[in-house]
């Protein structure tokens, strides 16, 4: 969370700053700041509660003149969205100012030892504590920037992000990093600084990515120096970026969501292109070709995801258990961490994640190797920390998710874990010939299938306005539309803040039942397939309960769909590939529900689109 640029170069600093913080929103939006060092050394701060565009009116009349800066835009972990506690945080001295993401855990202790040297605090943030105690070391030994930065860091407990900038060196950015992502990327003279590779990518395809515990020294004029918190001088491999990796626009959508929504039919396409081969009949990840013996080997698969991208896992486990039967375990990884769980060096664990950079994901995959298992990524964002930090792995090739609300990257893991149960249950013979080739047939036209669903967005538009009184829903699948179910809440709760529980349909007898009144809105996940009748059931039992009932149907279903309130159709498909269509109705139920309670579907409060702090 929090999103950081910096700018060093031969031009003005100020607009690569504001595009880039545009860029970054995601990772936050409750306050973003910019600070400016001019050549004479003047530093312009200026900070505002809100949006980048709010910031950027504040600026209209202000002098934006510098050739160094650094801007945040934030997602608040210590003390309340506010100008005040708005980033960058400035010195008492006034010769520092610094963007921070993360958390600084000791900072309470800092800030006491501070207070009591006559240092005085403007905001409650962690981050002010960190430039202070830079300041308080710089002055009192005469330190160096880097030494007194190394130093300061070496008594910080936590996790960081920073980028620095000191108005006595006005020709100089200096940035840090501990389980944080930040990238450097240099044109010619020009050195950028971001979270991620988006707001460089239009400048430059020349990038490092900085590592855990390394500092890096940018001078006008020289080149990249990285040392390491001992000083050592740490040697980088510059990478190469695709250029204008981070341009999307919303192409005339009203949002993000909606355009990545409707995004999914070419996503899933991109994301099977020189995998699946419909011709041949096969599917082929290089990942799982390259990692065969050690993957086929392995007693057991552990999932480890949060939010959405664990939805995803529980949809994998039951793909790697009925096609692969490979034991399969599902684990948010915050739980993950912290549980002291079992792991045998013969797991294979899998970290599936959007971003490639939420902190307990990250956290769950160091576990996993220090106890020797074999751990495979799936992730969207190319070059970020996941797929760094992981033994092997795929991207799911669905480009950038703007949206908070994630939507198209769900569909994209689902695809991917299907890929890959594919191709293991082939290498392990526990599919046969006929089932594989057919699966591969089907699994080719699921975007056309997607095209398909999407057409009844104008329908569930309209039945939308009728359900913006709610003020819970619950969802309900069976098998592989039990996952679904959770998503499909997850959706509605993170964009519209209506309450939703999403359950297993059968469960619901032994509590959620008891919530069921003509008031109460529940969605059915009920594709035809051999929970089919199952499921009728649960449809009758709430309807006797005079619940409202909006089922999910395959198309031409004709004995649910006459007890259903409403239905919504989805085109037939396997069973293990429902998810991929049922998912699409639930994203647009959430999304319309919420623009009509005239909601911030892209930027719902609270919540970030990438989680980088515990
Ligand atoms: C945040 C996002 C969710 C996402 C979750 C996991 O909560 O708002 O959309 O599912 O993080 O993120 P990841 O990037 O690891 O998939």
């Amino acid at each position: 969370m929090c999103g950081i640029v910096g700018y060093l170069g031969s031009g003005d600093a100020y607009p690569v700053l504001i595009e880039g913080l545009k860029q970054l929103e995601y990772r936050g939006y409750d306050s973003a700041g910019v600070a400016l060092v001019g050549s004479d050394g003047r530093l312009n701060v200026y900070k505002e509660k809100g949006k980048v565009a709010d910031l950027e009116n504040y600026t209209a009349d202000k002098d934006k003149s510098g050739h160094l800066g650094i801007a945040h835009t934030r997602w608040a972990t210590h003390g309340e969205p506010c100008a005040k506690n708005a980033h960058p945080h400035v010195s008492s001295s006034g010769r520092f100012a610094m963007v921070h993401n993360g958390i600084i855990e000791n900072y309470a202790v800092i800030r006491e030892n501070l207070e009591k040297k006559g240092y005085e605090f403007k905001s409650s943030t962690d981050t002010e504590v960190l430039v202070q105690l830079i300041d308080y070391i710089a002055s009192r030994d005469n330190a160096d920037t880097v030494i007194a930065l190394q130093s300061a860091l070496r008594e910080v407990v936590g996790a960081y992000a920073i980028a620095l900038v000191d108005k006595e060196h006005p020709d100089c950015l200096y940035a840090a990093r501990k389980s944080s992502p930040l990238v450097i990327g240099m044109k010619d003279t020009d050195f950028y600084l971001a979270s991620d590779v988006n707001p460089i990518a239009a400048y430059t395809d020349k990038v490092v990515y900085l590592e855990d515990g390394e500092i890096a020294y940018m001078h006008y004029g020289d080149k990249l120096r990285i040392v390491n918190l001992s000083n050592a001088e740490c040697c980088h491999e510059v990478m190469t970026v695709p250029k204008n990796l981070g341009k999307a626009g919303k192409d005339g959508f009203g949002h993000y969501m909606l355009k990545e929504i409707y995004e999914q039919p070419d996503c899933i396409r991109d994301c099977m292109r020189g995998r699946v081969n419909p011709e041949a009949r096969t599917v082929t990840l290089s990942a799982v070709h390259d990692h065969r013996d050690r993957l086929l080997s392995a007693d057991r698969f552990i999932i480890v995801a949060c939010g959405t991208s664990w939805h995803a896992g529980l949809i994998g486990k039951q793909l790697f258990e009925d096609l692969c039967q490979i034991p399969t375990e599902v684990a948010y990884a915050s739980e993950f961490r912290y549980c002291n769980p079992v792991i045998r060096s013969t797991d294979v664990v899998i970290a599936i994640s959007q971003s490639g950079e939420t902190a307990d994901t990250l956290a769950a995959i160091e576990l996993a190797r220090s106890r020797g298992a074999f751990v495979y990524g799936i992730c969207n964002a190319v070059g970020a920390s996941i797929p760094r930090a992981t033994d092997t792995g795929s991207y799911i090739h669905v480009g950038p998710e703007i949206g908070v609300a994630s939507t198209k990257a769900f569909t994209g893991q689902v695809t991917v874990l299907a890929m890959i149960a594919l191709d293991l249950a082939k290498e392990k013979h526990t599919i046969d010939d006929e089932r594989y080739a057919a699966m591969i047939e089907e699994l080719a036209v699921i975007p056309d299938k997607m095209k398909e669903v999407l057409k009844s967005d104008g329908k569930i538009a309209s039945l939308s306005k009728i359900f913006t009184y709610a003020r819970n829903f619950i969802y309900l699948g069976r098998g592989y539309s039990y996952p679904v179910a959770l998503e499909g809440a997850l959706k509605l709760k993170e964009i519209s803040y209506i309450h939703a529980e999403g359950y297993p349909a059968a469960e619901m007898k032994h509590g959620p039942i008891a919530l069921i009144d003509e008031e109460m809105p529940v969605v059915i996940i009920a594709p035809k397939n051999a929970l089919y009748g199952k499921i009728l059931s649960n449809v009758q039992e709430i309807k006797a309960r005079k619940g409202r009932v909006i089922a999910i149907v395959t198309e031409g279903d004709d004995v649910i769909s006459r007890i259903a309130d409403t239905c919504m159709e989805i085109p037939r498909t396997m069973e293990c590939f429902d998810p991929l269509l049922s998912t699409i109705p639930l994203q647009l139920l959430a999304y319309h529900i919420a623009v009509c309670k005239g909601k911030d579907v892209d930027r719902p409060r609270n919540l970030a689109k990438s989680v980088t702090v515990e």
